[in-house]
């Protein structure tokens, strides 16, 4: 699939997946395309641990409320390490994480796509007061200095995307300055 094409198919999918496994070598591109994002000073801050093992995935979803992704054969974790990028001008130390998670969880979104998977970022109640993230995080043995701050189910879609309306290009781009009030 062209880069346009999957960037436009591109949608979150909230719905039920078929029972059929991801193949490790899918798993495996798509967290690829999520390590190959670009990272602030190159500080790489995202770490990832891909799920295919079928009980461990159930006891993971089985921590997800609502459950978003209750039947997806596969799940990628998203973990942060803060580390600081660079000391400002003013003392003040900068950490680029949320950016560079951002871009790599895009880059793994496009590369779902590409590959006629569906997924959705699903961040809400894995990093709020709920701390799903964290009893996830127990449960696969990381150690206390990452955050699991995401996960992207992948699987085959068994149902229609339901398609966001986004407000047009017109009133979100602009080319050469802000456009000046009527
Ligand atoms: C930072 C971030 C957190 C998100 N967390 C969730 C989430 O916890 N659950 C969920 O269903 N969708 C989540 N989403 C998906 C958004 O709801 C979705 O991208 C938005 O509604 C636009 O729809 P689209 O992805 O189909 O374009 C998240 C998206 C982002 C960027």
């Amino acid at each position: 699939m062209e880069l346009e094409q999957a960037v436009k198919q591109r949608h979150s999918y909230r719905g039920a997946y078929i029972q059929e496994p991801v193949p490790r070598a899918h798993l495996q591109k798509i967290m690829e395309a999520g390590l190959a994002a670009p990272s602030g000073c190159n500080k790489q801050t995202v770490s990832l641990i891909g799920i295919d093992d079928a009980e461990l995935l159930q006891r993971l979803l089985s921590v997800m409320d609502p459950p978003t992704c209750a039947t997806a054969p596969a799940l990628i974790c998203v973990l942060t390490k803060h580390r600081i990028a660079y000391t400002d001008g003013n003392g003040v130390p900068r950490c680029y994480a949320v950016q560079d998670y951002s871009a790599a969880i895009e880059n793994m979104l496009l590369t779902v796509t590409a590959l006629g998977y569906a997924s959705c970022w699903i961040e809400g109640h894995i990093t709020d007061a709920d701390m799903q993230g964290k009893r996830m995080a127990e449960m696969l043995g990381v150690p206390e200095d990452y955050e699991l701050i995401c996960v992207l189910p992948v699987g085959i879609p068994a149902e229609e995307f339901k398609i966001p309306r986004k407000r047009p290009f017109e009133m979100r781009a602009w080319f050469n300055g802000f456009p000046e009030k009527e």
